[in-house]
């Protein structure tokens, strides 16, 4: 059985909730904001936050019916979950608040989720075998992370991006090349008829061999299309290039780090998980290395309250309770996690 918890989460520009027993998703629901931030080219906070207040309370009340509860009595559940670190200050506020009314309200624990943990939690939805430790490759629009996830709770972080994300690489390349916003996925179908081997990019190294850098990558492609126009196999040619240079780095990061580690999973997670270069590069290698490769389902990679659900499950097992003082907390280091329980004063 296991406990149950309400999940919500509203860091960047989904607004989602989700029921979670255990391991198992009852229900989860994703309103995506997507086209209202498209024409923007990026997302736009105070839109989104604006979004979320209009979103968030039929989406809560969707994902508890769906999971047979309600929102008036919240029956059945042991606990409300929430996204409060890192993201959009104004949007984590927003589902902040509804998750301390709902506890408030209802007379239940509020478990304040660090959205990272959800990434990670991601795998061990999708996969029930999963047991740590295990090598996590964390990457989104907004994180490029490798963390080494020691135990349930226990993370450290490896390495991360000194400058953009790599999803948010993506989406500057693709702007570069005059793609629609998201960019991962449009620069992912263009690739699909280039080739990748026409261009020579930056590989971005860095001091620490488990950071990343991605801005000489993105500039890179900026002056090879500066001051003229591409014709269409070499814009294809150059989406290619990019995005396995993007893979290649990647793949090699995390492969480094498993076996460093002596672990023999590799988990990888974020929107650009989606990238169909980097799956195959990073099954390929992993498993050539011997490593096992876990790659959840696109619904539990971008963005949603099941992981944040997932994650709640974890810290109440522990008895790790948040106070209703609760803060968003835009900045807040995986590392810190901890500072989100206990005195409950
Ligand atoms: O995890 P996510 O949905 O949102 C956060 O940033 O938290 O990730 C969105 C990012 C965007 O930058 C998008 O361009 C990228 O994931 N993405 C992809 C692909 N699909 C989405 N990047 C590369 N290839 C894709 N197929
Ligand atoms: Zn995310």
């Amino acid at each position: 059985m296991g406990l149950r918890v309400l999940a919500i989460e509203t860091s960047c520009d989904e607004t989602a909730a989700a029921v979670v027993q255990g391991r198992q998703v009852l229900s989860s629901v994703v309103a995506s904001q997507m086209e209202l931030h498209r024409p923007f080219g990026g997302v736009v906070p105070e839109v989104a936050s604006r979004q979320h207040v209009a979103s968030v309370q039929e989406v809560v009340a969707e994902a508890l019916s769906r999971a047979g509860s309600d929102i008036h009595d919240l029956r059945g559940m042991d606990a409300v979950a929430v996204t409060c670190a890192p993201g959009l200050a104004g949007a984590l506020l927003v589902g902040l608040m509804a998750a301390k009314t709902l506890a408030l309200v209802h007379h239940k624990p509020l478990v304040g989720i660090h959205h990272w943990e959800g990434h990670i939690m991601s795998g061990f939805l999708a996969d029930p075998q999963l047991e740590p430790p295990c090598l996590c490759l964390l990457v989104s629009g907004g994180h490029t992370s490798l963390v080494d996830v020691q135990d349930y709770g226990r993370y450290r972080v490896l390495g991360q991006t000194r400058d953009d994300a790599a999803g948010e690489a993506f989406d500057k390349v693709a702007r570069l090349l005059g793609l629609p916003y998201p960019g991962g996925p449009a620069i992912d179908r263009l690739a699909a008829s280039g080739d990748p081997g026409r261009f020579i990019l930056p590989l971005g190294r860095v001091e620490h061999p488990f950071d990343t850098s991605f801005s000489g990558l993105k500039t890179a492609v900026a002056r090879l299309v500066a001051g003229r126009s591409l014709g269409e196999q070499e814009r294809a040619d150059l989406a290619a290039s990019f995005q396995a240079t993007v893979a290649g780095i990647l793949t090699e990061k995390a492969l480094t780090a498993a076996q460093q580690l002596g672990y023999g999973t590799i988990l990888l997670t974020g929107g650009v998980a989606a990238n169909r270069e980097l799956r195959r590069r990073l099954r390929q290698e992993g498993e050539g290395a011997g490593l096992r490769v876990v790659v959840p389902p696109m619904d539990l990679c971008t963005d949603n309250a099941a992981m944040i659900g997932a994650a709640g499950v974890i810290h109440l097992q522990r008895g790790d309770v948040s106070s209703l003082e609760l803060e968003a907390l835009p900045r807040l280091p995986l590392a810190e996690l901890d500072s989100l329980y206990g005195d409950l004063g």
